[in-house]
């Protein structure tokens, strides 16, 4: 990965995102009038497909029994908190048993929880307290790696024969006085040979370990202590499935795969491109084509979402899709067949490469590409997860970042897009990266110091409340320092500010949740050469108006006339759902109407 602490996913590589009842009136500028047109029910499908996802990091979340990491019985205390917002499933990172190098994403055995985290009696706790709050869990599941502490591993490296050893991506090396041996594959010389080419770890340093009692490298995309499992050996794929059932069986909702492109690696083991210059890690710039991505993989999803649709409920698999433009991401979903993921990630709208910001233009060729180019799919936008500078700093311009804030809110919650949210980001929590290298906690930020300073600056404890540790932990410590914008930026003030980032997150759910044309109607580009305002129509379903959305992107006032005849919207009178702007509460018309800077408005079309 090549790692830009602006941000991380720019990289070709390894891509890498109560409220009580008075205040939410008196803050709402949600019309309650809705207009009198005859409506019929309306099914939009499985629940997956228009839900609020919420990425918990379960270290960070709530800590429950005072020793400064969070735990299972500390998200189990914070559903209520969930169920007010308007989430429909909670995704959880890794919990299972983990040396924790990659915190969670080295496991060492998939059928338990790790005990910092808690029990499986607490799991199925907290399964069962969310299923009373219509709260699904989904978990993440990492395919491509165990840990090198899982007795799998153990047993492949202790010796070729062992009927694990395949288990694993191994190869001899070659001698390291053979033509074309670069520099970079002789820093990794062993008994005279060097690693079969140059791949690199997206962590760093060569992507072959040397093991002397085998005699032999593996291969692992990430951490050293995170060997990539052999999925061409057929009893891989049995056995990784059969941890997904152990789950499926237990009741999850379905899985967030991991880092899922990286599943096969070319079996010529080809050289990558060297694309010049060095990457944070001070290792040479190269491709990853062979390393990621490789169509083989198609096959194997195929056969998952088998396996999958052979339980009921409508279970789940969601992709950590990164990936370089839509005709890409379609093939993730299985193409015009929909045999594949049913909800690969979709980072082309939320991130935008090196310099993240409010370009009109960008948006609105990214969302008519996810509306009009996935077969008819649903698509699933990200802006923040546990990998990314937030969304926050990464938009922001450090004068209007509450207004950018509501902005990005709002495509997340008015366009026909699932919506992944990760802890914090509805309160507007700020990246707060540390300032020196002996406090930092990511593996990645050590060895890549100054330049990359790693992830623990998104993954700072959730800022429940202004008392000691923000209301996460009692302990004398926690396990990354809360940052200092806990007294403002918490739960507790921002429930009971009726202008909060979190009030706007919930009028944007709410609203959503219970109109069915903001979850499902068509979604249609408008006003499409101004490039000051992003406009869209979403098509009324079954008897509902349509409904216009028009977002400011600038710190100035804009004046708009709009015509969603495009979108076979004949209406031209219009009633404000919702607004930040105080004058367009009452607006009914759409020609000329001022929106102040960085205004949103989201009209009915009567
Ligand atoms: C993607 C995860 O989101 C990241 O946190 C992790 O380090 C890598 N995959 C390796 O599992």
């Amino acid at each position: 990965m090549t790692i830009n602490r602006h941000h991380r996913t720019s990289s070709p590589r390894w891509l890498r995102l109560p409220q009580t009842l008075a205040i939410l009136a008196a803050s709402i500028l949600w019309s309650a009038a809705s207009p009198a047109v005859s409506q019929t029910p309306h099914n939009d499908g499985p629940w997956w497909k228009h839900a609020v996802l919420y990425e918990i990091y379960p270290r960070s979340y709530q800590d429950s029994n005072g020793d400064g990491v969070g735990d299972l019985n500390g998200i189990t205390q914070r559903l209520d908190y969930l169920q007010n917002l308007g989430v429909d499933a909670i995704w959880i990172a890794p919990m299972y048993p983990s040396p924790q190098v990659d915190f969670g994403y080295d496991i060492s055995d998939y059928e338990n929880i790790d005990p910092n985290y808690g029990t499986l009696a607490d799991f199925d706790h907290l399964q069962s307290e969310a299923k009373k709050r219509n709260i699904r869990i989904i978990l993440d599941m990492v395919l491509n790696h165990t840990s090198d502490k899982h007795q799998w591993f153990i047993d492949a490296a202790s010796s070729r024969t062992n009927p694990k050893h395949n288990y694993y991506v191994w190869n001899d090396g070659i001698p390291a006085n053979s033509t074309g041996v670069t520099e970079f594959q002789k820093r990794y010389e062993h008994e005279g040979r060097v690693p079969p080419n140059n791949w690199t770890s997206t962590f760093g340093g060569s992507a072959w370990q040397w093991v002397p009692a085998v005699h032999q490298y593996y291969y692992h995309f990430f951490y050293v202590q995170q060997p990539d499992l052999n999925w061409r050996n057929p009893v891989v794929e049995k056995a990784m499935f059969d941890q997904m059932r152990f789950w499926l069986d237990r009741g999850v909702a379905g899985f967030r795969l991991d880092a899922i492109p990286t599943l096969f690696e070319d079996p010529q083991l080809r050289e990558e491109k060297n694309l010049g210059g060095t990457n944070a890690q001070g290792d040479p710039n190269y491709s990853d084509a062979y390393q990621s991505n490789l169509p083989e993989v198609h096959d194997t999803i195929r056969r998952m979402r088998e396996m999958i649709n052979s339980y009921s409920g409508d279970r789940v698999l969601i992709g950590e899709t990164y990936l370089p433009n839509t005709a890409a991401l379609d093939m993730w979903y299985g193409g015009e067949k929909h045999n594949e993921l049913q909800l690969p990630m979709d980072f082309l709208v939320g991130f935008h490469g090196d310099h993240d910001k409010l370009d009109v233009a960008k948006f609105r060729t990214n969302l008519d590409d996810a509306e009009t180019k996935i077969h008819g799919s649903q698509p699933l936008f990200v802006f923040d997860n546990h990998d990314n500078v937030r969304s926050w700093d990464r938009y922001g311009d450090g004068i209007h970042n509450q207004q950018i804030a509501r902005i990005l809110a709002a495509i997340l919650l008015t366009t026909r897009s699932a919506a992944l949210l990760w802890e914090g980001q509805e309160l507007g929590m700020v990246t707060t990266t540390p300032t020196r290298k002996e406090d930092v906690k990511d593996p990645i930020g050590i060895t890549g110091w100054p330049k990359e300073k790693g992830r623990d600056g998104e993954r700072t404890p959730m800022q429940w409340d202004d008392s000691k540790n923000a209301g996460f932990s009692d302990a004398a410590t926690t396990w990354l320092p809360v940052p200092p914008s806990y007294t403002t930026t918490n739960v507790k003030t921002e429930e009971s500010d009726p202008d909060s980032l979190l009030n706007w997150y919930k009028q944007l759910i709410a609203m959503r949740r219970s109109d069915p044309t903001l979850r499902d109607g068509k979604q249609i580009m408008i006003d499409e050469s101004n490039s000051s305002v992003l406009s869209y129509v979403r098509e009324g379903v079954a008897g509902h108006p349509s409904i216009i959305v028009a977002l400011n992107f600038t710190d100035q006032p804009q004046t708009i006339s709009l015509d969603p005849s495009k979108a076979k919207v004949s209406g031209k009178t219009v009633s404000t759902l919702l607004t930040n702007a105080p004058d367009l509460k009452q607006s009914t018309t759409l020609q000329n109407i001022t929106l102040p800077p960085y205004a949103l408005w989201i009209g009915s079309i009567k």
